[in-house]
């Protein structure tokens, strides 16, 4: 099978985040959703700052391209992707803080405790995180209504996104690494913390496709590993880019893991070492995917741009 081309890619990668950020700019409007009282305009413009910012919205992309495998209802997965790039919103503009990273850029502007201030910092994060969790209430499935199955799937997707994203997930990682910085972990201590730092909702991620989509619990499975492949790909390109791309390009700082002592595979192992093991977790993850056959080429064709991005 040939993979899309990178500019096909990049074309469709484009496509996918704009039809999110459509559904993102309107859940971050200025009028309060049935309940809420009001949108402090503070708050609401540093939540904006952080979202509508230029990401890649790869975890979206990953809800979107998963649940394709299994059926064309595309509605529903970009809610659930909406939900889940809030959570990783969240989770760049907590790692953005002085008690954590300490950076001040981010997708090309000032992070958003620079542009506002660290409290509004902290409270954006908060509301983004509560703000995925009511976005996955809602039912926005073309399918007819089977209210049995609906409540499953929400409760199947709140579940997954609670564990992907607390403390045996991304925020339990994030405790790892930045702990990692004063006592070095080994290699498995290495690959433990990315798995829940960043691997946990890019795994999450590809599942919730196929839940969205009510596949299989083996086809949930397999998209599950899936995602643990591409999610430590994922942090191990990061790593790497860490050390040989430059800030006009990424968007962020670059040389600050090892200006931190951080422990990364790449400071561990070197960087061809890195691209060696970038190579076999694509290969992996592209094996995963073989019963798809044809259906599986752009899910095949994101393992490749994961490993071989330069942004
Ligand atoms: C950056 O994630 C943080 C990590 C998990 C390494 P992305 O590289 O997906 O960032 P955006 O969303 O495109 O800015
Ligand atoms: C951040 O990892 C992962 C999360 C935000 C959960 P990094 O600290 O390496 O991400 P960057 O390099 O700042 O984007
Ligand atoms: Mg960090
Ligand atoms: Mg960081
Ligand atoms: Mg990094």
């Amino acid at each position: 099978m040939t993979l899309l081309s990178t500019s096909d890619f990049e074309d469709l990668l484009g496509r996918r985040a704009r039809q999110v950020e459509e559904l993102l700019r309107t859940l971050l409007d200025d009028k309060p959703r049935d309940g809420e009282i009001t949108r402090p305009a503070k708050l609401l413009a540093a939540m904006r700052h952080g979202v509508l910012n230029g990401g890649k919205r790869l975890r979206p992309f990953l809800v979107l391209e998963s649940a394709k495998l299994f059926g064309p209802d595309g509605a529903e997965a970009v809610t659930v992707g909406a939900a889940l790039e809030c959570v990783h919103c969240y989770s760049l503009i907590h790692d953005d803080l002085p008690a954590m990273d300490d950076d001040d850029l981010r997708r090309g502007q000032p992070t958003v405790h620079r542009a506002f201030d660290e409290a509004s910092a902290i409270l954006a994060g908060d509301s983004l995180l509560t703000l995925a969790f009511d976005i996955l209430t809602d039912d926005t499935s073309s399918r007819p209504r089977d209210v049995a199955a609906s409540a499953r799937r929400r409760l199947d997707l709140v579940r997954g996104l609670a564990r992907a994203a607390g403390v045996g997930g991304m925020a339990g990682g994030q405790a790892l690494d930045l702990a990692a910085e004063k006592a070095t972990p080994d290699e498995a201590g290495i690959i433990t913390l990315q798995a829940m730092k960043t691997g946990a909702l890019i795994r999450f991620a590809c599942e919730a496709g196929a839940i969205v989509a009510d596949a299989s619990a083996i086809d949930r499975e397999r998209l599950a590993e899936f995602g643990s492949a591409i999610g430590l790909a994922f942090q191990l390109a990061d790593d790497l880019l860490d050390v040989t791309a430059v800030p006009e390009v990424m968007g962020k700082a670059t040389g600050k893991d090892a200006a931190a002592g951080k422990a990364t595979l790449v400071a561990l192992h070197g960087a061809d070492w890195a691209r060696r093991q970038l190579a076999g977790l694509v290969e992996q993850a592209h094996d995963l995917l073989e019963p798809y056959g044809e259906s599986g080429r752009n899910l095949k064709s994101v393992a490749t741009f994961i490993a071989e991005r330069d942004r």
